[in-house]
């Protein structure tokens, strides 16, 4: 009866939130005397057009791509009157060669101001979908690492995302000690798919909950 009870209330939690639309999260309690961070994406916006370049994934090693003059023209080997290149290359004028695009890009902005800026480009490949997001990249290790996991071949899927506080962000607790933190959550993903299967996929305001901390 009492276990039976336990899963009715289970259940109700759980069409709440569903409900709601956002699984809501709790961050731990932090060490006497320590500020913990609260971790809000306000804006959550995936782009993923049918052919973004991908330098990631691209069924060939080498994509080809005829550079010619600033813009770029049909990958023909035989009529390219500028240069066979792999248009994945650092530098290229721009990364929609021949045949491919728009970009893939992905936005994650926090209620903090902390924006993750990302699109597909040679020289910075990140796997969006698969892990690291731009966030941080000018203070990688020691700044605030964002991560997302998702796809955007669902009308409504899981996304995930973790959240690691560098030390060069750590937070001073009263006594003086030195504290950073981290997060994860899953959350709610919906996309939109054109008659080009071109993705837009958004999610509603969530939170990270912070779930650990080390002191640095
Ligand atoms: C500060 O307090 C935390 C626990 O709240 C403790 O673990 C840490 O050692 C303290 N640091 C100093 C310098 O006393
Ligand atoms: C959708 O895909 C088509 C075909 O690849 C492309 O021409 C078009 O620019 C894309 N539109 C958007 C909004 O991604
Ligand atoms: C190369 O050929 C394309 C057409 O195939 C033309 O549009 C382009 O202007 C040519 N570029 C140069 C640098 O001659
Ligand atoms: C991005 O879109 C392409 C083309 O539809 C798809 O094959 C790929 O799986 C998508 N990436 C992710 C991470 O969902």
């Amino acid at each position: 009866m009492i276990a039976s009870f336990q899963l009715l209330t289970g259940l109700l939690a759980l069409t709440t939130s569903a409900v709601s639309g956002v699984i809501q999260p709790r961050s731990i309690t932090p060490p006497e005397g320590c500020p913990i961070p609260t971790w809000v994406v306000n804006n959550f916006q995936w782009h993923n057009a049918s052919h973004s370049l991908d330098c990631v994934h691209h069924p060939y090693d080498y994509p080809e791509a005829c550079l010619c003059g600033s813009g770029w023209c049909k990958p023909d080997p035989a009529t390219c009157n500028g240069t066979m290149v792999n248009p994945c290359y650092t530098g290229m004028p721009n990364y929609e060669p021949w045949g491919y695009g728009p970009l893939e890009t992905l936005d994650i902005d926090f209620a903090d101001g902390l924006q993750c800026h990302d699109q597909y480009i040679g020289y910075r490949i990140h796997d969006i979908g698969n892990g690291a997001s731009n966030c941080g990249y000018a203070d990688r290790g020691q700044g605030r690492i964002v991560s997302f996991y998702g796809t955007s071949n669902l009308d409504s899927s899981i996304g995930h995302m973790d959240y690691v506080l560098g030390s060069g962000h750590a937070l001073t607790c009263a006594n003086g000690s030195s504290i950073t933190y981290s997060g994860s959550v899953d959350f709610p993903l919906t996309c939109t798919h054109d008659a080009y299967f071109n993705a837009t996929c958004t999610a509603p305001v969530f939170e990270i909950p912070v779930l650990s901390y080390q002191w640095v």
